[in-house]
Parts: structure tokens; sequence; C-alpha cells
């Protein structure tokens, strides 16, 4: 069996502040987050707009699109690196949002590749014949970990969840290739409030996003091509079988970097982070939602989705619409 995206959906928080307003924030102007990123706007999640709020809305548009009823929902992946509680899991906390009684339901943490990884979980279940329904998610409230004080890291990030429904089908075509890099995991890290060594300092610098952009940044340029190559050639694939690469959206100039690397048309690589800024998990599947919505995705068409981010982690999966 392979599994076959047939609804996809996403929320957006309500709130979005521009470049203008973090320049009231820290010392940066809209210009230069502008030409180093592509990043316009971002949108804050509210007090209610939690990390299961965003997914659980996100999940029941995507399963309206694929006229699927919640109780026919066998797993729920979530992707999310920002929870709102450690337990129980977002995705149990969906299921009981969305009434997906059946569903069995766990979380997945690789960062800005975690919907990658959660897609290839539910190819896997799918692929053994164990689940039919699987709903994949990306949710994020990254202002929650990001210093507003800090210009290096605030001005790339966002709040926001997007969906996919993935089913189980005899036919079609799905290909993964993925890479964790542990070792180099210090470049992009986090640390949970909830030790005993932030008793005294709740507050302190490690407990928000840590980031060495360079680092980050050279490495995204380099892996996302590579492993794009790999899976073409694995699959005895040219790049022009694919009609969109789905990047994650963290700056873009690294997507122009990976298409002039690829030597692929920069029209093949659709982009957002003007609207959302990186919202790390959830950036791939809102893009996703976008372009089905619009009518960019026809049956039989090749896309390729590839993403990067802490852990170091990476990956890129073929998917056939
Ligand atoms: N506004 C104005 N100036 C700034 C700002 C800002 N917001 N931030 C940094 N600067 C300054 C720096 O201090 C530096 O000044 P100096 O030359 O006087 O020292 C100058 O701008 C250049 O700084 P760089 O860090 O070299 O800027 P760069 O062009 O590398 O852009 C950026 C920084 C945007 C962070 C880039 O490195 C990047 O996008 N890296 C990848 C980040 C990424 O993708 N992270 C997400 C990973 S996904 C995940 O898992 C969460």
């Amino acid at each position: 069996m392979i599994g076959r995206i047939c609804g996809t959906g996403s929320y957006i928080p309500k709130v979005a502040w521009d470049n203008n307003k973090l320049s009231e924030m820290v010392d940066t102007n809209d210009e230069w987050i502008q030409e180093r990123t592509g990043v316009v706007r971002r949108h804050i999640a509210s007090g209610e707009e939690t990390t299961s709020y965003m997914a659980a809305e996100a999940a029941k548009a995507a399963l309206a699109d694929a006229s699927l009823a919640p109780d026919e929902v066998d797993l729920i992946l979530v992707a999310t690196i920002s929870p709102e509680r450690i337990m129980p899991s977002t995705s149990c906390e969906v299921q009981k949002k969305i009434g997906a009684v059946n569903a069995t339901c766990m979380d997945v943490n690789a960062a800005c590749t975690g919907f990658i990884f959660a897609l290839n979980t539910a190819q896997a279940f799918i692929g053994q014949g164990i689940y039919k329904n699987v709903v994949v998610i990306g949710a994020e409230s990254l202002s929650n970990l990001v210093n507003w004080q800090e210009r290096s890291t605030c001005i790339l990030f966002g709040d926001g969840a997007g969906a996919a429904v993935v089913r189980a089908g005899e036919t079609g075509h799905y290909a993964q290739v993925t890479y964790s890099a542990g070792n180099g995991g210090n470049v992009l890290t986090c640390s949970s409030r909830n030790q005993k060594q932030f008793e005294e300092q709740p507050k302190a610098a490690e407990t928000y996003m840590q980031m060495d952009g360079r680092e980050v940044f050279k490495f995204a340029v380099s892996k996302v091509p590579e492993v794009i190559r790999e899976l073409l050639d694995r699959e005895g694939m040219q790049p022009d079988e694919v009609k969109y690469f789905v990047l994650h959206q963290a700056n873009e100039r690294i997507v122009r970097s990976v298409a002039k690397r690829l030597k692929e048309d920069i029209g093949k690589f659709p982009v957002n982070m003007g609207e959302y800024g990186n919202t790390s998990s959830a950036s791939i599947p809102i893009l996703l939602d976008e372009l089905n919505k619009k009518g960019e995705l026809r049956a039989g068409e090749h896309v390729i989705l590839a993403g990067f981010g802490a852990g170091l982690s990476y990956g890129a999966s073929l998917i056939q619409w």
C-alpha cells in the first residue's frame, strides 16, 4: 500500500506583526529583514490559539477537504517543537478536539524537518498495512520560544499549523531520504524551562531559541540540494519530472541558493515566508495547502518536499499527487 495525500488544511493566527513592529522592539529595520530573509510579516498566536488548537483547526480543514469523517482516522501524527504541554501529547489533544475517537496518537520532534519525518512515519505504517487513514500535522507557536529582545533570531519565526490527510491506496509513488546529524546539534538549540538548572533563572537565554545563523545557513544550502539529488537518483528521475520543490520556508536566500545548485528554474520553488516567516514544522504543510487550494497540484504530478532544521535533521520526500 502507498499513502496519497487526499486533503490539506491550515490555520494561521489572526494577528500579524510586520517588520516595522519588530523594529520598535529591537535594533533592526524592514529593509534588512526583507533583503536577508524575505520575511515581511509573521503571524503571532494569541493565548487561545495554542499549538493544539491550531493543529486541530488545520486537521479539521484537511479532513473536510478529504471528505473524511473524524472517526475514520486511524493515526494522528503531530510534528511540533512548541507544544503548550509536555503531556499529554499534542496529537492526543487534537484527537479530543476533533473527535477522532478511533485514532492512535503520537508526536514527532524533528524541528523544521518534523513534517517530513511524520509523513514518512505515516507512509511506513500505511506500507505495512497497519493504518489506512492518517492525519499528519505540523503545528508551532514559536513566538513562545523566541527571545523578542534578540534581533538575530526574533525576525525569522512565526506561528501556524498545516495538515495533510494521507490515505492508503494501491497506486502512487512515494520515496524518501532522511538524515540526522546529532553531532552538529549545538548550532540550533532551545532548553526546556522545566529544568532544575533554571529554577533560579527561569528566563535564562538557553530557554529561548539559540542559533548560529551562518552555520545553519551553510548546512541548509549544502545538504538540501544533496538530499534532493540523492532522492532523484535513487528513483531514476530527472528534476524536470518534478512539478514543484516545496522547501521548508526558513529564508528566501536559502531557497534561491538550493534552486541554483540544482540548476532548476526558481519558479518551481514556491515561497510564502514573506507572509508567515519560518513556522518550523508547519511551513511545508501550510505551503502545500496553499498550492492545493490554488489548484496548482494535479493528480499524478510529482512534488518534492524538503526540510532541514534542529537536530541537526534533514530530508526530502517525493510524493505523487
Ligand atoms: N537587523 C539588522 N542587523 C542585523 C540583524 C537584524 N535583525 N541581525 C543581525 N544583524 C547584523 C549582524 O549583527 C551583523 O552585523 P556586523 O556585520 O556589524 O557584525 C550583520 O547584520 C550580518 O549578520 P549575519 O549573521 O552575517 O547575517 P546573515 O546574512 O547571515 O543573516 C540570518 C542572518 C538571517 C539569521 C541567516 O544567517 C539565516 O537565515 N540563517 C539560517 C537560519 C535558519 O534557517 N534557521 C532556521 C532553521 S530551522 C529550525 O529548526 C528552527
